[in-house]
């Protein structure tokens, strides 16, 4: 099987860890007899600088045709954030119908883990993200300018479509799993309108799913669940911007957001899913080849399962697993070690090569 894949590696270290996940999927192709065609596009901050356009004005045309996108991180200081974001990241999501999110939480052996007493093992779970809509908003403006008065209004838009198809995602999710078990994300004693609604919808699709246990926790409680017991947890559904805030808290908790992939999903494979790591550019470390690519590297095992190759998908994660695990083996410095990007990326090339 040959697919074509759109490449953005984008800014700062996106720059440094794609190499590495192109890389493990040259290797992984290698072994499962799968070839990969990549089309680079280097659309970033820098494009932006240089032309005024984060991309081509034909951009997501040209992305189209593509059997998946495999992206690095946009936005880097010298652009402001939401001009950057919302002329390149997220108008893929959205034109893509990437509506869910998935975002696995989980303790890697090798990976020092903050909380006391955590084995791998204990922490494993799936953050499904609502992707399209919510809280991720241009609606709204600055009124009365200049004036004492002036004042910001940011709209929320929740559908009845938007809800109950993540919704119905993340349950199917559960299923798929046999991990009957969801907890939703909310909000509904602060915030008047959408959460409660959300809440709403959420009762109506657990009544579809009766062999299924829920819960609900506003925001607030269920981040210091994630802390206190994150054990409890098996697939956590919530909006845009609670999934956003929840999918960097999990993998804290598993001792570094660096590992952590994520899908973002067209379930109606109308459009091509987009697959790229939790983190973003990470300025701070940029330009030092000391990230780690372990986030871009998993989001290619995501990738391979999407495109219907879950033992080559499995083949990465266990490389991963294998080489973080290895007492001596290559550790980047978020994980208390001094390998390179590179280093890291091509022992688990290698260990995928040798499986
Ligand atoms: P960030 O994820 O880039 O960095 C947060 C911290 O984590 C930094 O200290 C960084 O050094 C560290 N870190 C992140 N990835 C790492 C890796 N692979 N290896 C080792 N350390 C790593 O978050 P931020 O600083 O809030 O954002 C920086 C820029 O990235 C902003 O422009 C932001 O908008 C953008 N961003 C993009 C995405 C994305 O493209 N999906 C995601 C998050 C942030
Ligand atoms: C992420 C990022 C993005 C998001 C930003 C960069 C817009 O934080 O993918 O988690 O909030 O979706
Ligand atoms: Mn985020």
């Amino acid at each position: 099987m040959s697919y074509r894949i759109a490449v953005i590696p984008g800014d700062g270290i996106g720059n440094e860890v794609m190499p590495e996940g192109l890389r493990v999927l040259e290797a992984v192709g290698a072994a499962h007899g799968l070839s990969f065609t990549p089309c680079h596009y280097d659309w970033s901050c820098e494009t932006f600088k240089a032309t005024g356009r984060m991309m081509p004005q034909d951009g997501l045309e040209r992305l189209r045709d593509h059997d998946a996108i495999f992206l690095g991180a946009v936005g880097f200081p010298g652009v402001p954030d939401h001009i950057s974001l919302w002329n390149l990241l997220i108008p893929i999501r959205r034109t893509f119908d990437q509506y869910a999110n998935v975002r696995p939480v989980r303790l890697l052996a090798g990976v020092p883990c903050p909380l006391a007493g955590k084995a791998p093992g204990d922490i494993d779970f799936w953050i499904i993200r609502e992707n399209s809509e919510g809280e991720y908003s241009q609606m709204g403006g600055r009124f009365a300018e200049g004036t004492e008065r002036e004042f910001v209004l940011q709209e929320a838009v929740f559908t009845r479509t938007g809800i109950d198809r993540i919704l119905r995602y993340a349950f199917e999710f559960g299923k798929q799993l046999g991990r009957l078990h969801v907890t939703s994300a909310t909000k509904s004693n602060g915030i008047y309108h959408s959460m409660p609604y959300w809440d709403e919808r959420f009762a109506a699709m657990a009544a579809e799913y009766p062999d299924f246990r829920t819960d609900e926790y506003h925001i607030d409680i269920l981040s210091a669940r994630f802390v206190m017991s994150p054990e409890r947890f098996d697939v956590v559904v919530g909006s845009n911007l609670f999934g956003d805030i929840l999918s960097d808290l999990g993998p804290g908790v598993t001792g570094t957001i660096a590992v952590a992939p994520s899908a973002n999903i067209n379930p109606e494979r109308i459009y091509p899913s987009m697959f790229e790591p939790v983190h973003g550019s990470a300025p701070d470390i940029a330009g030092q080849n000391i990230a780690n690519p372990v986030g871009q590297i998993w989001s290619a095992a995501m990738m391979l399962d999407h495109l219907g190759h879950p033992e080559a998908g499995q083949a990465v994660l266990h490389a991963i697993e294998k080489v973080l695990s290895r007492t001596d083996g290559p550790k980047t410095p978020d994980l208390g070690g001094r390998a390179s990007t590179a280093e890291l990326g091509e022992a688990i090339a290698a260990e995928v090569s040798a499986q």
